[in-house]
């Protein structure tokens, strides 16, 4: 009998360790784009989530646990997000995923994530379709509807703009939606939308798009897509001689605009999540503190993935389990929650209301112009 018994026993053995050791942890999922077109904001987003475990788990952790990061790189390309999720749920057995910035790889994932009732918070997507996928989808930013009256107002009242352009990726969600919600709110306030133009990710060359919009003579574009595209939009803008005042969303915040850009960029604006340059006591606080850590200043994507783990990590701290459905219900009940990104309170729709800062390009640096409330 005891012959029989032992390997069971064994086996009961090695299966309760499994058991006490995946209680030992709470197991957080990650995907990002840590490499490839957009490994700029993956970057930096995954430093601040980084950051905010590293500081929740020196104060003792979560519920008496630390929190444990599983991290999947999805490479910026279309179709590895899904694979990245499925991994983190059926292998890591994360209770909880963060991610993505880009509204095309959340919009991609969260069907996955909301499959297996794991509560989701993207940190930076805006498109308005993400979280619609279902109830276990959250964001801790503000959503492009807001984003876009945000930029149809400042169109208006700043650049006194009444005809403008308008071009857009349309193989991207993200420019889709704001090319949408940015015309719908400008033709609303009497400004007109002179000529629209589209082109697809990847694309180089829009000079055939451009001459389009000189012969339409506009006051000032609206390019609503990504940031490598926004500046070479920018580029040869410039190059056909339209020195009108050039726009763009969140999509345009990273340091590759920049670059690319170089001095097509000067007097360029953009609508965003953050600037450091804020003086508020949270804001130099978060400054300071990722400089130690990483040896430069946090943009915007890090500042929101920073969130993004503190939200979640409030979640299952009010939630008093790490169970996913516990955390998902402490998530939509978040009110009033004091981030380094604004005060954050979780709506109806899963959505964060939060302020926007209007940013310029002077001297090759994104420059602060003002701060819009919601
Ligand atoms: N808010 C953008 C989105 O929803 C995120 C982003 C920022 C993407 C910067 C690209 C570059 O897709």
């Amino acid at each position: 009998m005891p012959s029989r018994l032992t390997p069971l026993l064994a086996v009961a053995a090695l299966l309760g360790a499994a058991s006490l050791f995946a209680q030992e942890t709470i197991r957080i999922g990650e995907y990002a784009s840590l490499t490839g077109k957009e490994a700029a904001y993956g970057e930096t987003s995954h430093k601040g989530i980084l950051l905010a475990i590293e500081e929740l788990n020196a104060q003792g952790g979560v519920l008496g646990k630390k929190l444990e990061l599983f991290t999947e790189d999805n490479q910026s390309k279309q179709g590895e997000s899904a694979t990245a999720v499925k991994k983190l749920i059926s292998r890591e057995k994360v209770v909880a995923i963060l991610g993505e910035v880009a509204s095309i790889r959340s919009l991609e994932a969260a069907p996955v994530i909301q499959g297996a009732k794991i509560p989701m918070v993207s940190s930076a997507s805006v498109n308005s379709r993400v979280t619609e996928v279902g109830d276990y989808i959250f964001r801790v930013c503000f959503v492009d509807s807001f984003e876009g009256a945000v930029l149809a107002k400042f169109a208006e009242d700043h650049l006194k703009a009444r005809r403008v352009a308008i071009l857009t990726s349309v193989s991207n969600a993200y420019s889709v939606g704001m090319s949408k919600v940015f015309k719908e709110r400008f033709t609303a306030a009497g400004g007109q939308i002179a000529v629209e133009q589209r082109y697809s990710e990847g694309d180089k060359d829009f000079r055939a798009q451009l001459t389009a919009v000189k012969a339409a003579g506009v006051d000032a574009i609206f390019a609503s897509g990504y940031y490598t595209e926004a500046a070479l939009i920018c580029v040869q803008a410039r190059q056909l001689g339209l020195n009108i005042p050039i726009f763009g969303g969140d999509g345009w915040d990273a340091p590759p605009l920049l670059e690319i850009g170089g001095a097509a960029m000067e007097g360029t604006y953009l609508c965003a999540h953050y600037s450091p340059d804020n003086p508020s006591a949270e804001v130099q606080n978060f400054n300071q503190r990722y400089r130690a850590r990483w040896g430069s200043l946090p943009d915007a994507w890090a500042a929101l993935g920073y969130d993004s783990a503190f939200v979640l990590a409030d979640a299952i701290r009010r939630a008093g389990s790490a169970e996913p459905k516990a955390i998902r219900d402490a998530l939509a009940a978040t009110k009033d929650y004091s981030a380094v990104t604004g005060r954050i309170t979780i709506d109806a729709k899963r959505n964060a209301s939060k302020s926007a800062v209007i940013l310029t390009v002077k001297d090759g640096k994104y420059k602060f112009v003002t701060s819009v409330a919601p």
